[in-house]
């Protein structure tokens, strides 16, 4: 069947469902996500002819992973954005079973996409597989055809190089070369990344293994990206099955980056650890673009491979995170959402100087789907909790803490609702003892930014609807110096 015909049918699935599915209450209303169907890793996040663009990993046909395509949204500020048609489906010999992630580049006015073509070639899906690297173009930036000469990589490189596991090119131009970094790992199962080079963007020279794991550093490093920021070199991947590490590493697999130098005549890279990208327990597989403004954001699927996802009950399954500004500060990135988001904000409450000893609500503070700002100031205080999403019935509650004495900050979801529990900490030391933060709530997702983007954590959680009340707690006591709060309404189309 034609690519045309292919991508018509899923068209056809997603109108017959997207009304069931927009009335799920765990639906996100400023999020991005699948109108129907699954979604894993944002693709292609580019910014094209005055506008942004995110594809996605997409299976319309149910919410579990399958055969994938290319969902499609953009969007000319970042905060309201609108579902495009989808972008790429599985229709040629060489992406039959799937067109896996990868990214978009602008070139003469022409979004090129480059994704990774799936095929199955057995029944053991670690073993039997061919992957091979392959381009789409757009003039509309709508609709994109596949380019004759596909595919462009067919295989992976010699040396000790897994031969089947190599996957999701993220394309650059430095100077008048292009340059493609892909996943790979091993023959013995360490992750590493592989380096191209190209003139014209159809022959590919293999330069070098930029990087290889060592250590507690994974069997496969998928959706490599490397780009210049402030000086330096950062590399961002995901790496799979880390091992925990104290406050590190405890999702399935992670997200994270490097600091280094990547030498563009020997196509190496030399690197510093790997940092955690977001301290919670759904981010993963984040891919960076750059603006007109020269800002570098950064977005991500919000969630995690394997995860309980309640949602699937409603048709649809995953999410990607709000789109966030990263930068070096301190020989750390920090991450910040994009300041359009504050076109989204609505009905603003504000509170000065509250004093909380125990347990305390404010009047018109709750909310499922919300942006809430606190200035705390902790010289009192032992332990101050925030607690969202609760419900005085069922007892459900979300709860961000911050432990004086242990200087930790803790997301707890073992009560949150359906869905899957846990906790995660990150250690944060404060200034003056104030504590700031910015918390983003939309129907099934908390992202919370601590201390103006110094650590993140973000998370799915499944919520009754009727859970929208919001607790302050301390052990001691503190004083919340700010309080803001905003309601946003629907701004995805
Ligand atoms: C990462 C990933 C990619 C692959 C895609 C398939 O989550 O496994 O490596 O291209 O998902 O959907």
């Amino acid at each position: 069947m034609k690519h045309q015909e292919v991508l018509k049918q899923a068209q056809d699935k997603i109108d017959e469902l997207k009304e069931t599915v927009s009335n799920s209450h765990w639906y996100p209303k400023y999020h991005i996500a699948p109108q129907v169907g699954w979604m894993n890793d944002p693709n292609g996040f580019s910014y094209f002819a005055g506008e942004y663009h995110v594809f996605f990993q997409h299976h319309p046909f149910s919410p579990h992973w399958g055969p994938m395509y290319w969902g499609h949204a953009k969007s000319k500020n970042l905060a309201t954005w609108e579902h495009l048609p989808i972008a790429l489906a599985p229709s040629e010999e060489y992406d039959k079973d799937g067109c896996f992630s990868g990214s978009a580049v602008e070139i003469d006015n022409k979004l090129y996409l480059f994704y990774t073509g799936n095929v199955w070639t057995g029944e053991d899906r670690d073993h039997d597989l061919k992957q091979v690297q392959c381009v789409a173009i757009s003039e509309d930036g709508v609709h994109f055809e596949k380019d004759e000469k596909n595919p462009v990589i067919t295989s992976a490189p010699e040396g000790d190089i897994h031969p089947f596991h190599f996957r999701d090119p993220k394309v650059w131009k430095k100077d008048e070369t292009y340059y493609m970094v892909l996943g790979s790992k091993t023959k013995e199962n360490r992750g590493q990344i592989l380096l191209y080079r190209s003139k014209d963007l159809y022959e590919w020279e293999f330069m070098n293994i930029a990087a290889t794991g060592e250590g507690n550093f994974g069997f496969m490093w998928e959706c490599p990206d490397i780009f210049h920021l402030d000086g330096h070199d950062i590399l961002l991947m995901s790496p799979q099955g880390m091992k925990p590490e104290e406050h590190k590493y405890h999702n399935l697999h992670q997200s994270g980056y490097c600091i280094g130098h990547f030498d563009y005549e020997t196509g190496i890279y030399q690197h510093g650890p790997f940092e955690m990208l977001d301290y919670g327990f759904d981010v993963y597989a984040p891919q960076s673009t750059i603006d007109d403004q020269g800002r570098r954001i950064v977005i991500a699927w919000m969630n995690m491979w394997e995860s309980d996802m309640p949602e699937q009950q409603h048709e649809w399954a995953g999410s990607l995170t709000l789109p966030r500004i990263v930068t070096m500060e301190n020989g750390e990135l920090r991450s910040r959402p994009v300041p359009e988001l504050e076109l989204l904000r609505e009905e603003e409450i504000k509170y000065e100087n509250i004093k909380v000893a125990g347990q305390k609500e404010l009047d018109g503070i709750k909310g499922s789907c919300i942006e809430l700002k606190l200035s705390i100031d902790m010289m009192d205080s032992s332990m101050f909790s925030i607690k969202l999403r609760t419900n005085p019935e069922s007892g459900e509650e979300t709860v961000l803490s911050y432990d004086s004495s242990t200087n930790l900050f803790t997301f707890n979801r073992d009560k949150s609702g359906a869905g899957p529990r846990g906790v995660r900490h990150v250690p944060i030391s404060l200034n003056n003892n104030k504590l700031h933060l910015q918390i983003f709530l939309d129907q099934s997702s908390v992202e919370v930014f601590i201390n103006d983007g110094e650590k993140v954590m973000t998370g799915r959680i499944y919520p009754d609807e009727k859970s929208t009340g919001v607790q302050f707690i301390s052990e001691g006591d503190v004083t919340l110096d700010m309080v803001e709060k905003w309601n946003i309404s629907k701004s995805i189309r």
